[in-house]
């Protein structure tokens, strides 16, 4: 059989690097990847970005399954249109991917199926800005209604950082059409999850819990970024959160589409909070997380080919998935500029050393050019790593990255940290 993956990031790499693995296929294709995916994969560069030019490259390149990276082929209906040809695809229909293309139609779902999430306003205009603000005071959290690459999120401590953000959302001047219509909501305190389930839309498979790290500095300073690095640990939620997630979350959602007649299948990818009051929702993803994925299938024994082909054929059998033990961490390694307009250009010196120091490096946004490898967007390169207890794996993945090296390169110093309370209690336990 022949995989394709669509997309080029840090994300697609993961996934086609754990592809690669599965004994289920003969050939693996990747559109358009880059160049750490030309190791594994066959590259193939779509004419279209779109749909209908996707479908063609699939087509032609002879695919028999296609996993799509990316939010917005999906938000565009990419599933649709492949299973509307017979061709099996993963990835959630156009109506079901709106969880992710609109915060305000998300929000509403789970207004309606009483799901737990921040309280909110929805504002088309300054009036209604200026109404929300008053009502829930600051700190405030601005969101843009429409896709805008992890950038589409403002958490405002003040009324006039609140009112400009507020009014460069909504003229169009910050993220384009995806802000001309704002949720505004209420501030949540506590440590922030990433659950990832697979679903057929009736059985759901949860992935082994991340932690994200969005903010581009150290201690959750400075702008919102795609992910500066992730970590995964069963150690992230006890089993009562697990459940309650499932329960208050994941089924409800699942139940809430099917009575509204969608059927939620692929990855659900849920960005909680966990309130003293219990898991809140702070947003939902219709696809794999970045740079979750790239801890998570460092981790994942299983035969990811496996569950995504029964995924695609609607019927999700596999029980349940099996993890190493080990804790692994991902580091991103970031261009000069990122999250705002990054450098490009800039030759990278050092994976094979990092290799050799026991990482995997994924990359992102590398290309090679005429003198070698070199950085081609704002996150490069995703160093990651396991280790017998959290803090080997943070320091092994260190090391790989000190290894590394290109013209302002910059990276958080800090990814993992947070997970290495819960390890201080029970060093020598063996997690659930
Ligand atoms: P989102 O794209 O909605 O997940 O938001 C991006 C990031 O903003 C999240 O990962 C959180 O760090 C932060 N955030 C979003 N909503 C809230 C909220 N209601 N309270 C606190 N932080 C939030
Ligand atoms: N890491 C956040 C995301 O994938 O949206």
């Amino acid at each position: 059989m022949k995989v394709l993956v669509i997309g080029s990031g840090g994300r697609e790499h993961a996934l086609a690097w754990k592809l690669a693995q599965s004994p289920l296929f003969d050939e693996l294709i990747v559109a358009p990847g880059n160049a750490g995916m030309a190791r594994c994969a066959r590259l193939l560069t779509p004419t279209r970005f779109d749909p209908e030019g996707l479908l063609a490259l699939a087509e032609e390149a002879g695919a028999d399954l296609t996993v799509v990276g990316p939010e917005a082929p999906l938000v565009e209906g990419i599933a649709d249109l492949f299973r509307s040809r017979g061709k099996l695809i993963v990835g959630p229909s156009r109506a079901a991917a709106r969880l992710e293309g609109s915060k305000v139609f998300a929000k509403d779902c789970m207004r309606r199926w009483g799901v737990p999430t921040a309280e909110f306003r929805i504002a088309c205009s300054f009036d209604d800005v200026r109404q929300a603000l008053d009502f829930f005071g600051c700190p405030v959290v601005l969101k843009a209604d429409g896709l805008a690459a992890g950038k589409g999120v403002v958490l405002a401590d003040d009324r006039q950082e609140a009112e400009r953000v507020a009014a460069a959302m909504l003229s169009g001047e910050f993220v384009g059409e995806a802000g001309r219509r704002l949720v505004i909501e209420r501030r949540l305190q506590g440590e922030e999850v990433s659950f990832i389930v697979l679903t057929d839309g009736t059985r759901v498979l949860p992935l082994a819990p991340t932690q994200d790290h969005k903010a581009v500095y150290d201690g959750d300073r400075g702008p919102n970024t795609g992910g500066m690095g992730a970590y995964c640990d069963s150690r992230i939620l006890t089993e009562t959160e697990t459940q309650q997630i499932l329960d208050r979350i994941v089924y409800p959602v699942l139940e809430g589409m099917r009575a509204e007649g969608i059927t939620f299948t692929g990855f659900l990818y849920a960005g909680l909070m966990i309130t003293a009051e219990g898991p809140m929702v702070l947003e939902f993803n219709v696809r794999m997380g970045d740079p979750e994925a790239q801890p998570l299938v460092h981790r994942l024994e299983s035969d990811l080919g496996e569950v995504l082909l029964e995924l695609a054929r609607g019927e999700l059998r596999t029980q349940s998935l099996r993890w190493r033990p080990e804790p692994s961490v991902c580091v991103v390694l970031a261009a000069a500029g990122y999250p705002g307009t990054p450098r490009k250009g800039d030759l990278i010196a050092g994976v094979e050393e990092a290799e050799a120091a026991g990482a995997v490096v994924f990359h992102a946004g590398t290309r090679l050019g005429p003198r070698g490898l070199e950085t081609a967007s704002g996150r490069v390169l995703g160093v990651t790593a396991s280790g017998v207890t959290l803090p080997e794996a943070i320091q092994r993945v260190y090391a790989a990255v000190s290894k590394i090296h290109f013209e302002g390169m910059h990276y958080r110093r800090d990814i993992g940290a947070k997970g290495l309370k819960r390890w201080a209690a029970t060093v020598s336990e063996a997690p659930a």
